[in-house]
């Protein structure tokens, strides 16, 4: 599958909303994302493919920690090296603006998502009770450390 990696343009955001439909119990809106259009904070990349939106990856980039705000590809698209391709453009970005740390919440039952992070270098280091709700469930707390000291 061929797709190029992208800064997040409003004209995805359609596009985006349905794959949050697809993945998540509690899918952010068109709304939150166009607020993230012109948050300052947030760092965005979408992937395209065939000029269509099949995969995206949001960060907020606070001081010099990265908070991982969402990942997630299109069914028809995975297994293709997507997410890999988006993760990677945002370690790009984390390690040029001398980020210490990257986190993330995770579902303790998404096993994909949780091998996917640790193929990454992040690690499970606490959790967070009934984080989730529909159903209620208990979130993984995962960092990636970038630069000690
Ligand atoms: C997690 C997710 C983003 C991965 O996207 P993807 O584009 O399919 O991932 P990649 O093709 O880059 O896969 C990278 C690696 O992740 C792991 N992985 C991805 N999908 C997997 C699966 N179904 N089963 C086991 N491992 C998997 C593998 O190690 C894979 O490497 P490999 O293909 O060489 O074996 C995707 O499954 C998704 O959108 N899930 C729903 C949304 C979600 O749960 N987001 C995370 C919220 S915290």
């Amino acid at each position: 599958m061929r797709f190029t990696i992208e800064q997040l343009d409003g004209r995805y955001i359609p596009d985006m909303v349905e794959i949050e439909k697809e993945c998540f119990s509690a899918p952010w809106s068109y709304e939150s994302f166009a607020q993230e259009l012109v948050n300052r904070m947030a760092v965005y990349s979408v992937a395209v493919s065939d000029k269509r939106c099949v995969g995206y990856m949001g960060m907020h980039h606070i001081i010099d920690e990265g908070y991982i705000t969402n990942i997630a590809v299109t069914n028809g698209a995975r297994r293709h090296g997507v997410a890999t391709a988006l993760m990677e453009q945002m370690l790009t970005y984390a390690r040029k603006s001398g980020l210490r740390m990257m986190s993330l919440e995770v579902r303790q039952s998404n096993q994909v998502a949780i091998d996917f992070y640790r193929k990454h270098g992040f690690e499970i280091v606490g959790f967070r009770k009934n984080y989730y709700t529909n159903p209620t469930e208990d979130g993984h707390i995962m960092t990636k450390i970038l630069l000690n000291g």
